[in-house]
């Protein structure tokens, strides 16, 4: 056999270190996981089963999945399509890639969400027909027949469309805003009835920006509330505004500007009393008046410890303009910033150029990451999520009507997972993995898990939680992650390591539901096993 010239061999070589660098210099791959999920998601949850429920509008004209035989649907209510045999929600198996029709029949659209502590999902108002109802998933495995369930006796106080839910400590969901709905109200509603809320006109604005709330419940049981460019703490037993936070400067940041906004990890080590919020992009103000001027989003971010006695925003510059960016915390405790344009805002056909590289941002560096490209626009109408194998599920962009498949930026019925750089198999030789765990835990209550790793132990092992949102228009309601305490790894045999830890202090930390608990292993995280945090 010849061997290769030493010209060969040294092109041969610098193709290979030019091939490694790109991908160094660009972490995380995309994978098109489904070419036709049926629907474009513009609601997407992920369940304590090996499934995601993606819902879309129910007024969109035909989709792309039919009805099981006979499930047509008429609904002398639906301006668009009054006898329709296609579905508007499907279960979707995210290893598979397949769907199964789901039957809903009032208008979800621009609807709100979240997963009571029993797991069922809560799904809330839309339009028109939809406005004013509650619905409910009880979710199942994959070949499963679960399905929406629509409430005949249970009803919104006011119609609710583009509102925010947040689950609370006592399992009840908080609903909160919707346009022209400048008030708050709770399932169950166990008679307490709604409560107007003043800060929700105030920051209503021509062109609203103040929809879609961002809501993140603090350690100390106050509802941080977060509308165009102004935030409050509420107490929303008592309804009284405890705190005016200062302005964020810049542009916008609810919709139709778009931003995202999460709350950062909650740390055992600081008994979990801190909580920083982190609003990044959002549109210039003009955008949606004039969207034919493509004005360009915000590039900035703000970071704010909303416990502190002095609070302040920071303000940080993302690599890139955005909006409609999905923010997905990651169980490495860094937050992926996915999804979106660079310029215009939400609405149909309003944005442009859109935003192919997902950032990271690492909140103990302050610094941003830009990630691989996906070829695939995801703009108006579009999700992500993470999933329990540390995957982040992309789904959805419709900038349309109804679904169309012509033109710069088509109805997207391909579903895609984004996967970070800790999932490059390069890192599989110290990736942990969960062999013996708890499938339910008690407040404030010890537990161990043991983890199993491919070699020897060398570095932390960590245990983290991650709720599961309900993720539209950019904001994951509901989203939420605690770094347990662990204490040091004792070898239970081989490369098996028994971990002690102790379950969240209470239900203000982490509200009943089912979470993902993940471990990692010098940072590196392993597969998540859902487990339930209840009383
Ligand atoms: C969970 O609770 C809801 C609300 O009470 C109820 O409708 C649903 O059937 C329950 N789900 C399960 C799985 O028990
Ligand atoms: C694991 O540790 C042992 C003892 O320190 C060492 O001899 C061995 O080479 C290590 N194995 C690997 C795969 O690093």
């Amino acid at each position: 056999m010849a061997c290769p010239g030493r010209r060969n061999f040294l092109w041969f070589l610098s193709v290979v270190v030019l091939i490694s660098s790109s991908t160094r210099a660009q972490p995380g791959r995309f994978d098109v996981i489904a070419q036709n999920a049926g629907v474009a998601s513009m609601h997407t949850v992920v369940t304590h089963f090996s499934n995601a429920i993606f819902l879309d509008r129910t007024n969109i004209g035909p989709s792309q999945i039919n009805l099981a035989a006979g499930g047509c649907r008429d609904n002398p209510d639906d301006r668009t399509l009054k006898h329709d045999c296609t579905a508007h929600s499907v279960m979707f198996d995210y290893f598979s890639g397949a769907s199964r029709a789901l039957s809903i029949y009032s208008d979800t659209w621009c609807s709100s969400g979240q997963f009571l502590p029993n797991g069922t999902l809560l799904q809330t108002g839309g339009d028109f027909d939809g406005f004013f109802k509650v619905r409910y998933m009880t979710p199942c495995p994959n070949g499963g027949t679960c399905d929406w369930q629509e409430s005949k006796t249970e009803f919104l106080h006011s119609g609710r469309w583009y509102a925010s839910n947040q689950l609370l400590p006592d399992g009840r969901v908080i609903v909160v805003g919707g346009r022209s709905a400048f008030s708050y109200e709770f399932i169950p509603d166990r008679g307490a009835g709604q409560f107007e809320l003043p800060f929700l006109k105030e920051t209503n604005d021509p062109t609203f920006n103040n929809l879609y709330p961002f809501l993140h419940l603090l350690p100390d049981n106050n509802l941080f509330v977060f509308a165009n460019r102004d935030s409050i703490l509420l107490n929303y037993f008592t309804n009284t505004v405890l705190r005016r936070y200062p302005t964020l400067p810049g542009e916008p940041r609810n919709y139709p500007s778009a931003g995202s906004s999460v709350m950062l990890p909650l740390d055992s080590a600081n008994s979990f009393s801190n909580a920083e919020i982190l609003v990044c992009g959002g549109s210039n103000k003009d955008a949606y008046a004039y969207p034919a001027g493509q004005l360009p989003a915000s590039q900035t971010c703000g970071r704010m410890v909303a416990t502190s006695g002095d609070p302040n925003w920071n303000i940080l510059n993302m690599p890139t303009r955005r909006n409609m960016g999905d923010m997905v915390l990651l169980p490495t405790g860094q937050v992926l910033i996915i999804n979106g344009a660079q310029s215009g805002s939400q609405g149909w056909g309003y944005a442009s150029s859109p935003c192919l590289n997902p950032v990271i941002f690492d909140p103990v560096s302050s610094k941003f990451e830009t990630q691989a490209a996906s070829t695939i626009p995801r703009m108006y109408h579009s999700t992500a999520n993470l999933l329990p194998d540390g995957r982040v599920l992309v789904a959805g962009s419709n900038t349309h009507e109804y679904y169309t498949f012509t033109g710069a930026f088509p109805t997207e019925l391909r579903v895609e997972a984004f996967s970070p750089a800790y999932l490059d198999p390069a890192n599989d030789w110290q990736r942990p993995k969960l062999v013996n765990y708890p499938g339910v835990i008690n407040y404030g209550m010890p537990f161990s898990v043991d983890v199993s790793l491919p070699g020897n132990l060398t570095g932390d092992i960590e245990l983290t939680l991650l709720s599961a949102p309900f993720t539209t228009h950019s904001f994951s309601q509901g989203q939420r992650q605690l770094k347990l305490a662990v204490s040091t790894p004792l070898r239970a045999n081989g490369n098996t390591f028994t971990v002690k830890s102790s379950a969240p202090p209470s239900a203000v930390i982490a509200p009943p539901s089912f979470y993902m608990l993940f471990p990692l292993h010098n940072g590196i995280p392993g597969t998540a096993t859902w487990v339930m945090v209840t009383y």
